[in-house]
């Protein structure tokens, strides 16, 4: 199993420590534009292997997409963050052409891998890495919604004050402050609806401390939050490679799935070794299909400056 990680920053090199830690790899590389950064990161943290106890091997790169030849799963986080106060459809005309020349760096040397899509505004990214790329649906995945949904669990876990692991929570819908759809009605205490532990008001609170949860630790940070987004391109890329037919929330292609088409968009999916495998229907009631459409509308929209650009 080889695996690439494309973008050494934060997001991107704590994505590739997750993934040597979990030992997802026989070899592992990380690419960068900057000179040395990739190298001097992967240095780094195979000094941590002996402290840790994993075993892979780290290749560090800057620019030399040959290095990357071969991959089964390619990570792509590359382009700006946001500073305070951006949103992250701010970053569209940066972003787009990085992730663009990546994807097409990536495919000269690998034909058919599957690819995880980070950079923001990130359904948007991944909508032109399906275009672009050209590959199977199912090999295209944004990875949005899984950090979405981990920090819903966190707010739930905080608000109730239980083990965060006996909570389950999944949001969809886009990955903006304005656009992603926390599940309320869906939210589990082990089985259990939130709904039975938590007053509604203080639920409308962890959603909507969900949906910002991104910008609060830009305001905080000064850049974007690099851990969580770093662990849930890790998660997802070990739900792919171990095979494990988790149900993850992504941004997928939608043909029809969920009311849209032409659009990828976070639903909660089957991961495999086949990338996404299924979409999995969560039965909406009306008012989540009505906030599922408007946030479909508003990633739409932002789909649609990609034409105005000049790729
Ligand atoms: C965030 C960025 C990575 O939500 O989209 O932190």
């Amino acid at each position: 199993m080889k695996i690439t990680v494309v973008g050494a920053g934060a997001v991107g090199a704590t994505c590739a420590d997750n993934i040597a830690r979990k030992e997802l790899a026989d070899e592992l590389v990380l690419l960068d534009i900057k000179e040395g950064i990739a190298e001097g990161k992967t240095l780094d943290m195979f000094q941590t292997a002996s402290l840790l106890g994993f075993d892979t091997k780290l290749v560090g790169s800057t620019n030399d997409y040959s290095k990357t030849a071969n991959s089964d799963v390619v990570v792509i986080t590359s382009g700006l963050p946001r500073k305070p106060g951006m949103t992250r459809e701010e970053l569209i005309g940066v972003n787009a052409g990085i992730v663009k020349s990546v994807v097409e760096n990536i495919l000269k040397f690998s034909k058919n891998p599957i690819i995880v899509i980070i950079s923001n505004p990130m359904d948007t990214m991944t909508y032109l890495a399906k275009s672009v790329a050209g590959l199977d649906k199912h090999r295209i995945i944004g990875m949005g919604g899984t950090l979405d949904s981990a920090r819903f669990k966190c707010y739930l876990a905080k608000a109730m004050d239980v083990s965060i692991n006996d909570i389950h929570g999944t949001v969809i819908g886009g990955h903006g402050d304005t656009t992603m759809i926390p599940l309320k009605r869906l939210a589990t205490y082990n089985g259990v609806p939130v709904s039975q532990f938590l007053s509604a008001e203080t639920l409308d609170k962890v959603a909507a401390d969900t949906m910002v949860g991104g910008a609060t630790l830009t305001g905080l940070l000064g850049t974007s939050a690099w851990y969580a987004p770093g662990a849930a391109g890790a998660a997802l890329v070990e739900a792919i490679v171990r095979d494990e037919k988790k149900i993850m929330a992504c941004c997928v292609s939608l043909d029809g799935e969920y009311g849209q088409s032409d659009i990828c968009l976070g639903v909660p999916v089957v991961l495999g070794k086949n990338g996404w495998e299924k979409i999995v229907d969560y039965q909406l009631t009306d008012d989540e299909q009505a906030a599922f459409n408007k946030s479909a509308d508003a990633v739409r929209n932002m789909n649609s400056v990609l034409s105005t650009l000049s790729l």
